[in-house]
């Protein structure tokens, strides 16, 4: 089997920089939360103009608390509902069933694959709670219509940015505008820390809520070990006698300096990253177009930039086959996935039967969507290998 390239669908670079802040925790024999995770915080939270940022061990445990402290606060019963897209990535969904709630999916769109605003109403009903629109991929939900119905029907919005930070839309950093937002910083995400999370809000109980949930529900008065320091004797006294007192049912979702350390290395290369993500999709793009009766490449909503996390493509003729294809393309090298279905995995399947049938566009992607890497470090003869295979391949037909 020809193997000669492995074009990865991410990448993880760890630079000198990254390597001394490490060593600089080690040395510093402080481990957990201090000053790395609260600079990784502040900075994140500044680039996506959000008041709070809340660094967690996973995308998952931030969307699984911000879940649960919007329900804890606005007492939401077992089984009320909330609206996800019925393409996404499954812990956007899983969240949803481990809160004891309903997830009800909403078709997506045909162009960008995110959760279709024009069929949001239809599902809703006087037990939906919130909309989670997931922004697959490295760009925008369309928030402003989102926006508009959650404020209608009262819905909280909770944002999954997972696949998307640093970029925009409609002028606004992506991930600014729900009642919280999360996002992870997983081995080939944007930026990366290992494993990682953060959840975003601007409000300030929210924000006490998400950090105590992070760590077992503990009273607010003593979230990290610096709470007690400096104090004089009356509020430390207040202190010690709340510290260990737990008023939530909460998880251990924190994790290290090490890991904060990493991601502040990495805050100094995001607008490179970006922009190399960008070219590459660009590049990669002008030399498939030529293939664009066979395949839908990414298109860029009006009024979005997009980080491309990742490069999804939409087969559109039914005469080829996404098995044939995506076989063809690893056996070159070049890492597939298939485009986040939810509907048909097995676990789903289990749990809500045969559901793709009701969302058409939902099961044309589970069948012929399929994802490729863009990442930062591609190289230009790499591009040239994807495109020649994708050539080889078209030319054949
Ligand atoms: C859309 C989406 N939501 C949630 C997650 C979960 O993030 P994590 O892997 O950090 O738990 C991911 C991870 O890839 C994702 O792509």
């Amino acid at each position: 089997m020809k193997r000669n390239y492995q074009i990865g669908i991410g990448n993880i670079s760890i630079d000198e920089n990254a390597k001394r802040n490490v060593m600089d925790v080690l040395n510093s024999s402080r481990l957990s939360y201090g000053d790395y995770s609260r600079q990784f915080e502040t900075e994140m939270a500044k680039i996506h103009d959000r008041k709070y940022a809340i660094f967690l061990n996973s995308g998952t445990s931030a969307l699984h608390i911000a879940l649960q402290v919007l329900k804890d606060k606005y007492g939401w019963e077992d089984n009320d509902e909330v609206l996800v897209p019925a393409v996404t990535f499954v812990a956007t969904s899983n969240i949803v069933l481990h809160n004891r709630l309903k997830p009800i999916f909403v078709d997506v769109e045909k162009d960008f694959y995110c959760i279709d605003p024009k069929k949001v109403e239809e599902k809703i009903t006087k037990k939906t709670r919130a909309i989670i629109p997931v922004h697959l991929f490295g760009q925008s939900s369309e928030m402003v219509k989102i926006i508009e119905i959650a404020k209608k029907y009262h819905l909280k919005i909770i944002e999954d940015s997972c696949e998307a930070m640093f970029v925009e839309y409609m002028s606004r950093p992506v991930g600014s505008m729900g009642d919280i937002s999360c996002y992870s910083t997983y081995a080939t995400h944007l930026i990366t820390t290992g494993v990682g999370g953060l959840a975003m809000t601007n409000d300030d109980d929210l924000a006490i809520r998400l950090k105590s949930c992070a760590n077992h529900g503990r009273d607010g008065i003593y979230l990290s070990i610096d709470d007690d320091k400096g104090k004089n004797k009356k509020d430390l006294f207040n202190i010690v006698e709340r510290r260990f007192s737990f008023i939530h049912l909460g998880h251990s979702f924190r994790l290290t300096e090490m890991e904060a350390a990493i991601g502040v290395a990495q805050l100094k290369n995001w607008r490179s990253i970006i922009k190399k993500r960008q070219s590459n999709a660009k590049y990669l793009t002008a030399n498939l177009s030529k293939w664009s009766k066979y395949m839908q490449l990414p298109k860029i909503r009006d009024g979005a930039t997009h980080a491309f996390m990742l490069y999804p493509i939409l087969i559109l003729d039914r005469k080829i086959s996404r098995k044939n294809l995506t076989e063809y393309l690893e056996i070159n090298g070049i890492e597939t996935r298939y485009l986040m279905p939810l509907l048909n995995q097995p676990i789903y399947v289990k749990l809500f039967g045969n559901l793709e049938n009701l969302y058409p566009v939902a099961r044309n992607i589970n069948k012929n969507g399929f994802l490729i890497g863009c990442h930062q470090d591609l190289k230009k003869e790499e591009l040239d290998h994807v495109i020649g295979v994708f050539n080889s391949y078209f030319s054949r037909i």
